[in-house]
């Protein structure tokens, strides 16, 4: 048995994500987690929300609230969301828990203390009627390349072009519209991640095993251009993790907070131990998974993340943890994906377009959508979600292949032989040459699982729902049973059997339905099908068992046209 350590990305806290968002990060960490759950191993499975920074600023702001207040909400959110998607974290954190404060400010004294820490002093803007320094994102004016009242200190929304706050024609504060600005000195902290590039590399080298975007995106940050840049670690911001050194104050930090990117990572660890304090465990139960020196070099560390997400995870934080000198776990393994697209476009926040974790399943429950959105998970390129394509699969893979199997099965066993697993009768060729299949099927399920190769790894769970379908037509227990219903029995036997199969095989996918196949099977047993003839006997001769609901209805051409109208819009 291994013990594997899962993170995915956190999310911001400013607003639902959008299933892009979802499949991005979030979901293969889930499918990657009950997978290696199933298969026997320790797991722990970590994520929380992202919750300082501007966007969180602003999006409180904008709701009227004050930010903790707003958080805390959207946390509550967020959190509801995740269940209802089944996302089975062992812990959802909060960035702004107070063991990340904690944690963020002693990882600061130790990059400190390796002298890995510089102060500098730079020009901002500051708003006199605000009595604040204004980020970009604060300070709104006039484009001067296209003329657009609204462009942000950054960029302008119109253009795209980016720009500086002072470039802006008639600055603003976005915060209360005054224009009494004027620019000021402050002083940041900067990482000297320059001085760890050599360590970086080796260490980014070393990892010959991780997947191509990962490892492009990580190189081009290490070497392009100027290559690594020191980053600033601090902000003039009210809401965050106070600049401290350890415990101990930071002369001439006063009033300023750790930048979001600093501490967001530093709360996969801080989770674990959010985790402990909250279920009355001792310290040492997290630190077996985070400390190398208590336990941890046995853990593999597996992260899960879209590719704007890249550079942080295999240049910024590492550098944090190499850089405080104390035995972490670095992670092993990066999973990353590209984005999925809606529709034509872009699934976009800011705009409101797509279809957003809500709304999901308000219309259809969790395993539609996981079902879908893992087997056209973003892998190798951008992919697209369209409604028809959702719609094709859903009814086909789902309710024609797996839920027209289930329900064939039970409800001919139940009108000849009654609600019991039937006796008699033995297995011939045609069960050998299935056991054959199935069993090298699940051995290529499994390489592909264990590769998170998330689509092949769908590709190859479909195809032994497929083996079932193909077995029954074969089979035609139907027919045979008016001759020989022995071997009739003999069949739906193993067809029965391999319901429970099928339900352990997949849980990770679709973990509601599976939970229904078992509850219908009436066994608890969920033993992965490493043997599969054994695994086809499971269910002995007389079990009892149930015929289930439906598993999955299908999508009508009526629902599918009413939902693109639906979502065709932006979402207000
Ligand atoms: O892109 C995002 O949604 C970020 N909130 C991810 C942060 S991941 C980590 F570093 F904490
Ligand atoms: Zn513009």
């Amino acid at each position: 048995m291994a013990r594997i350590l899962i993170t995915s990305a956190i999310p911001y806290i400013n607003g639902i994500k959008h299933l892009g968002n979802l499949v991005g990060s979030q979901l293969p960490a889930d499918l990657y987690a009950r997978y290696m759950r199933g298969r026997g191993h320790e797991v722990l499975f970590l994520c929380a929300t992202d919750e300082h920074g501007t966007p969180a600023e602003l999006a409180a702001a904008k709701a009227g609230k004050p930010v903790a207040e707003y958080c805390a909400e959207m946390w509550s959110v967020q959190k509801e969301l995740s269940d209802g998607f089944r996302l089975s974290f062992d812990k959802f954190g909060r960035s702004s828990s107070p063991q990340n404060h904690a944690l963020t400010q002693h990882f600061a004294g130790r990059l400190a203390d390796a002298g890995l820490i510089e102060e500098v002093t730079e020009k901002q803007v500051y708003s006199n009627a605000d009595g604040r320094f204004l980020p970009d994102r604060y300070i709104e004016g006039t484009c001067p390349n296209c003329g657009y009242d609204k462009a942000r200190g950054d960029q302008c929304e119109n253009c795209t072009k980016q720009l500086d706050p002072t470039d802006l024609i008639e600055p603003r504060s976005a915060v209360s519209g005054s224009t009494d600005l004027e620019v000021r000195e402050t002083k940041h902290l900067y990482l000297k991640q320059r001085s760890l590039r050599g360590e970086l590399s080796d260490w980014i080298d070393s990892k010959t095993d991780w997947p191509i975007l990962t490892t492009s995106i990580a190189k081009k940050w290490l070497n392009d251009g100027d290559g690594l840049q020191d980053r600033g670690i601090t902000r003039d911001l009210d809401w965050g993790i106070p600049v401290k050194k350890g415990d101990a104050d930071w002369p001439g930090m006063e009033g300023k907070v750790f930048y979001v990117w600093f501490d967001a990572p530093i709360e996969y660890i801080a989770c674990a131990k959010e985790w402990t304090d909250a279920t009355g465990k001792p310290d040492a139960d997290w630190e077996r998974w985070w400390r190398t020196d208590k336990g941890a070099d046995d853990v593999r560390y597996v992260q899960f993340m879209g590719k704007d997400n890249v550079p942080f995870h295999t240049l910024s934080f590492p550098a944090t943890i190499i850089g405080s000198g104390e035995p972490w776990k670095l992670v092993d393994y990066i999973k990353s994906f590209n984005y999925l697209n809606y529709d034509g476009g872009q699934f976009s926040t800011s705009q409101g377009r797509g279809v957003f974790m809500d709304q999901a399943l308000e219309i259809l429950p969790a395993d539609y959508w996981r079902w879908w959105l893992l087997s056209h998970a973003p892998e190798n390129s951008d992919s697209e979600f369209t409604w028809e394509n959702f719609q094709a699969s859903v009814n086909k893979d789902l309710a024609d292949v797996l839920g027209n199997f289930v329900s064939r099965v039970t409800k001919f066993c139940r009108s000849k032989f009654g609600e019991q697993v039937p006796s008699d009768g033995a297995w011939g060729d045609e069960e050998n040459a299935l056991i054959e299949k199935l069993q090298s099927g699940i051995a290529a399920y499994e390489t592909q699982m264990e590769a998170i190769e998330v689509r092949k790894a769908a590709n190859e769970l479909r195809a032994l729902w497929a083996l079932g379908n193909e077995y029954l037509q074969g089979a035609a227990p139907w027919s045979v049973f008016k001759e020989d219903p022995e071997r009739a029995a003999a069949q739906i036997r193993l067809a029965l059997n391999l319901i429970r199969v099928y339900a352990v095989l997949s849980a990770p996918f679709i973990p509601d339905a599976a939970a229904k196949m078992l509850s219908s099977m009436n066994t608890l047993d969920t033993e992965w099908p490493g043997d599969v003839k054994s695994a086809l006997t499971a269910l002995p001769e007389g079990h009892a068992f149930t015929v289930p609901e439906v598993l999955f209805a299908k999508i009508s051409d009526e629902e599918r046209e009413d939902w693109q109208t639906k979502f065709a819009g932006v979402r207000t």
